[in-house]
């Protein structure tokens, strides 16, 4: 889609399994620096928490990582980098992320990975957008990224997945 004379900057992939969005996770997570954000949206179930997981695996981040829904945000250490796994999905609305201090944690000192971002009505930069969604199969999953500003961020990395660009 064209939008004036700006091109949008998308990218889609395509993964068969869970194991699949792990490894291409892992593949995304090297591309990501300190400072980037990346905003997972898509519905229950749609794959949010394994992307989030590959990225953090990726990273060398070893043992369980439980998810953040209840306490909204679980800090990650490894090889001296930090990530920041979030979960707004309970967040009651954007006043509470900020009051809880949220704010620091997103363009900071690590990566921050956000399952719904929405609910704080976040839009930083510099953040890859990624939009799961189901596909064809039980076990396929379209993934959809927007880059806006990361740095790092290589589509061609990422080719045995591609499965076409949208612009
Ligand atoms: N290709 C795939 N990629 C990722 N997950 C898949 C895939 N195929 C099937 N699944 C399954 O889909 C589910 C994804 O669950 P996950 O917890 O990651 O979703 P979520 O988007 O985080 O949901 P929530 O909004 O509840 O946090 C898992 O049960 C996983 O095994
Ligand atoms: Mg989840």
């Amino acid at each position: 889609m064209r939008n004036g004379n700006q091109m949008t900057n998308q990218t889609r992939y395509e993964t068969r399994s869970e194991e699949e969005t792990m490894a291409f996770a892992s593949r995304l997570s090297p591309m990501l620096a300190a400072g980037d954000a990346v905003l997972l949206e898509g519905d229950l179930g749609a794959g949010k928490s394994v992307l989030a997981r590959g990225i953090a695996r990726g990273m060398g981040v070893e043992g369980p990582m439980p998810s953040p829904t209840f306490t909204l945000m679980i800090p990650y250490e490894a090889g001296g980098r930090r990530l920041y796994h979030f979960d707004l999905y309970r967040l009651a609305d954007p006043d509470e992320y900020y009051a809880a201090g949220l704010d620091e944690f997103v363009g900071g000192d690590g990566v921050a990975v956000v399952e719904w971002p929405g609910m704080a009505e976040l839009d930083p930069e510099p953040a890859l957008h990624v939009y799961l969604d189901r596909g064809a199969g039980d076990e396929t999953r379209v993934i959809t990224i927007e880059n806006r500003g990361v740095v790092g961020y290589d589509p061609d990395a990422l080719a045995k997945w591609r499965c076409g660009d949208v612009n």
